[in-house]
C-alpha cells in the first residue's frame, strides 16, 4: 500500500518546509516537493503540519501502586496514545521485590504482546544492586532494553542507596545502557509524611508539603554526581522543580552526560490543585509533586534553551471514584490518609496537543522544538533514532498530520484514556492531529480510530546516543 501525504508542511527537529511525503508499506519512500507519486490513497495535508509520530518514553500501563493498578492496560492506554499523535511509547517493567530483571521484562512483554496499539519498547526497573542483578542488565541490553530506572525514593520499595545506585551507574557505563532516575530525597521525605500524619495533616496538600522542591533538587544534584564519579550518562525522569534544573544546567555546562525529562503536568498545573474542595486534589497526587508557580516559567525555559530535552507524560492513571469501567476504589483510598492516593496521573493523549499549544502558540519555543522535545530526542536517547523520531526516507512511516486550527476541549468524556477524569477538564487548545499513521497505516482520522489490538510490536533498541 502506498500512502501520498500532500501538499503539507513537514516538520522536523531541524527544519520545516512544504513537502509531500511518500508512505510505501511500513517505512517512508521518498520527501520532495510536488511528488509525482502512483499512490493507493492521497491524505490532503494542505494548511496541515506534517509530524513525526510522537516517542513517549515514560509510560506505566496496567501499573501495581499502593495496592491497586494503574486504569490503563497496553491496549487502552495505546488507543488513547494514537488519538493524540504518539506512535511509540517506552513502558516501565517492574520485577517483584527479589525477582530477576528478566522476570519483570517477560511479565510486561505477556501484558503488552498480542495487545499495543502502538510499537513499544521496555526500560526495566533495578529494585537491588546486587551484582547477580547487575550481570543481568548484561543480558538485557543485548535483547534491547538499553536503559533502567532507579529510585532514590520511596524507601522499603524502590529505593536503592547510594552504593547501589554508583554499581548500577557504573555497570551501564560498561554496557553501554542508560540509567534514568526518580530523584527525590526518600528518607527525608518519609520523615515529614511521618510528622504530616502525626500532626492530623491528612489532606491532598500535604503530599506536595512532604515533598518539599529542595528534596529533589538535593537528590538531582547527588545522582548527577554518582554518574559523574562513575563516568556515567544519566537520564532524570520527571524534573519538577527549579533547584533541580538548576543541577542539570551547572553539569551540562560542565560537559557531563547529564539529561534530564519533564511532563506536561509540571507545566500547566500548579501545587494550589491540591487546594480544590473537598478530595479534588487527590486527582494530582503524583511524585514528585506539582510545584508552586514560579517553577513552571523555570521549566519552559529549560526546554526552550535546551537544559531540558524531553518531554515524557508519566502516564499513570488512576480514577477518583469506584466503578468507572468496572474498577474499584483508586484514588479514594486515599481519603483520611494522603499517604495511601495511589501516584500517577493521566496523559499520554494530551502530550502534543498541550505542548503545542502552550509551547508553540504561546510562542515560547518554535514548532521544530516541539518535534524535537516529543519525537526526536526520546528517539535518539533511548535509541530508536532514525528508525523512529523523524520524517526521513527509511524511517517508520509513524506520521501525524496535525491541524493548527482545530480547537479541543479537553474533558475525560471526550478524551480515550481509561480514567474517570482529566486534570485539564475544560482546558479550551488550539491543535490536533487530524490523522495518524502507525508503520504505513491510517490509524486515527478524524477522531475515529482504525487500527487493530496487537499490531504494535516490541522494539528492540540500539545503544542510547548519550
Ligand atoms: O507519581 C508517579 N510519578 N507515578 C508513577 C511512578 C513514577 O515514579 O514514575
Ligand atoms: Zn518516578
Ligand atoms: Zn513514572
Amino acid at each position: 500500500m502506498k500512502i501520498l501525504i500532500r501538499g503539507g508542511e513537514v516538520v522536523t527537529a531541524d527544519a520545516r518546509r512544504k513537502a509531500d511525503v511518500l508512505v510505501d508499506g511500513e517505512t517512508i519512500a521518498a520527501v520532495g516537493e510536488d511528488l509525482a507519486a502512483r499512490a493507493d490513497r492521497v491524505l490532503d495535508a494542505r494548511g496541515r503540519y506534517v509530524l513525526p509520530g510522537g516517542v513517549d518514553a515514560h509510560t506505566h500501563f496496567e501499573l501495581a501502586f499502593g495496592g491497586v493498578v494503574s486504569s490503563d492496560d497496553f491496549e487502552t492506554g495505546t488507543i488513547a496514545a494514537l488519538h493524540g499523535g504518539t506512535t511509540t511509547v517506552i513502558d516501565f517493567a517492574v520485577p517483584e521485590p527479589g525477582a530477576t530483571l528478566r522476570s519483570g521484562y517477560e511479565a510486561w512483554r505477556a501484558k503488552a504482546d498480542g495487545r499495543t496499539a502502538v510499537d513499544y519498547g521496555l526500560h526495566v526497573i533495578l529494585r537491588d544492586g546486587s551484582e547477580a542483578r547487575l550481570a543481568e542488565m548484561d543480558e538485557l541490553v543485548r535483547e534491547g532494553v538499553t536503559s533502567f530506572k532507579l529510585f532514590m525514593a520511596y524507601p522499603g520499595v524502590y529505593l536503592l542507596d547510594d552504593g547501589a545506585i554508583f554499581r548500577a551507574l557504573q555497570r551501564a557505563r560498561a554496557n553501554g545502557s542508560l540509567i534514568t532516575v526518580h530523584a527525590e530525597n526518600g528518607h527525608v521525605i518519609e520523615e515529614l509524611r511521618r510528622q504530616a500524619l502525626a500532626a492530623g495533616r491528612t489532606e491532598p496538600i500535604h503530599h506536595a508539603l512532604t515533598r518539599p522542591p529542595q528534596t529533589e533538587g538535593e537528590a538531582t544534584g547527588r545522582a548527577i554526581l554518582l554518574a559523574e564519579l562513575a563516568g556515567a550518562p544519566v537520564y532524570i525522569v520527571h524534573l519538577t522543580a527549579a533547584p533541580a534544573l538548576a543541577h542539570v544546567r551547572e553539569a551540562r555546562a560542565r560537559g557531563l552526560r547529564a539529561y534530564a525529562e519533564t511532563c506536561p503536568q509540571y507545566l500547566f498545573l500548579t501545587e494550589d490543585c491540591y487546594r480544590e474542595p473537598g478530595f479534588d486534589g487527590a486527582k494530582y497526587v503524583m511524585s514528585p509533586p506539582l510545584r508552586p508557580r514560579g517553577h513552571q516559567e523555570e521549566l519552559w525555559r529549560g526546554l526552550a534553551d535546551g537544559t531540558l530535552q524531553v518531554v515524557g507524560t508519566d502516564h499513570c492513571p488512576f480514577c477518583m471514584h469506584a466503578g468507572f469501567a468496572g474498577l474499584p476504589a483508586q484514588k479514594e483510598r486515599g481519603i483520611g490518609d494522603f499517604t495511601k492516593i495511589p501516584n500517577g496521573v493521566p496523559g499520554v493523549e494530551t502530550r502534543l496537543v498541550l505542548l503545542h499549544d502552550g509551547g508553540v502558540r504561546a510562542g515560547r519555543f518554535p514548532l521544530e522544538r516541539l518535534v524535537d522535545v516529543c519525537c526526536t530526542a526520546p528517539a535518539r536517547i533511548f535509541g530508536l533514532y532514525p528508525r523512529k523520531g523523524t520524517i526521513a526516507v527509511g524511517s517508520d512511516a509513524d506520521l501525524v498530520v496535525f491541524d493548527p486550527n482545530r480547537r479541543l476541549s479537553l474533558s475525560a468524556a471526550a478524551l480515550h484514556m481509561r480514567v474517570d477524569y482529566s486534570p485539564y477538564e475544560g482546558r479550551e487548545v488550539t491543535g490536533a492531529p487530524s490523522a495518524v499513521l502507525a508503520r504505513g497505516e491510517v490509524v486515527v482520522e478524524d477522531g475515529k480510530y482504525l487500527g487493530r489490538k496487537g499490531r504494535g510490536r516490541f522494539l528492540r533498541r540500539g545503544a542510547p546516543m548519550v
